[in-house]
């Protein structure tokens, strides 16, 4: 199978199932015409985080990694009235453009971006002592991810959902002679997830449009 036939099914997949709005739909444009990377999540890994959202029951989304909040757009567009999701983003140019995005639909009440490198956010939100989050999505610079997870177990609670964006990464997750930063961090996280009995996790790979990849997921006792 090759990578058109991925997107070819991922084309289905969104035609069929996924439904997306306009909010999602403009989102991408907005962030093509403000030049920002099309790194963001697929359309149908965008509804499963919706729908995650949705299962778990959460209120409370932490999301590290914001870029134009397409991601944050869907995991909000499933929370309750009374729900919100804190997106911490390191670059301003991608902030503004996530602001610009979430104000366009709709969310402005339930999403906070905050600006700066998240291991220095994280610790200033932290010392806010926030409720707790139910659900967190690490989707940042991906030597980070150790750190992120601490960071998720510390605001989080028993029952707390975390999931990982791009664990696999064509596969090279598996490479153990890596140098690839990238790849060190997938390797990292999952070493962290291996030795905290707290933690109960898998990892899915996924193809589609974006390629060769996957999430880990895991879950807090
Ligand atoms: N979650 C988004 C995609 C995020 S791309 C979506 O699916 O729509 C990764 C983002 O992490 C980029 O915008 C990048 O600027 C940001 N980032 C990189 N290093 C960071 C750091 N140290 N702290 C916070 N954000 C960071
Ligand atoms: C990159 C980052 C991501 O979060 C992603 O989903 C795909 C690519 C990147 O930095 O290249
Ligand atoms: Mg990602």
């Amino acid at each position: 199978m090759t990578a058109a036939v991925w997107s070819k099914v991922d084309e289905y997949i969104e035609l069929k199932l996924v439904k997306q709005d306009r909010a999602n739909s403009q989102a991408l444009r907005a962030n093509a015409e403000a030049g920002l990377r099309p790194i963001d999540v697929s359309p149908a890994q965008g509804k499963f985080l919706n729908l995650l959202v949705r299962m778990s029951g959460a209120k409370r989304v932490l999301e590290i990694g914001t870029l134009g909040a397409y991601s944050t757009i869907w995991m909000a567009k499933a929370l309750p009235a009374d729900g919100a999701v804190v997106t911490l983003e390191y670059d301003p140019h991608h902030a503004e453009v996530a602001r610009q995005n979430i104000k366009r639909a709709g969310l402005s009440d339930r999403i906070t971006v905050r600006v700066g490198a998240a291991a220095e956010t994280l610790p200033l939100l932290a010392a806010e002592n926030p409720e707790p989050f139910d659900l967190v999505f690490i989707d940042a610079d991906k030597p980070s991810n150790t750190v992120y997870l601490d960071w998720a177990i510390k605001l989080g609670r028993p029952g707390t959902v975390i999931v990982l964006d791009n664990v696999v990464r064509d596969g090279q997750l598996v490479n153990a002679a890596s140098s690839d930063p990238n790849v060190l961090g997938s390797r990292g996280a999952f070493d962290l997830i291996a030795a905290n009995s707290r933690l109960s996790a898998t990892a899915l790979q996924t193809v589609g449009a974006k390629g060769y990849d996957g999430f880990a997921i895991a879950i807090l006792d």
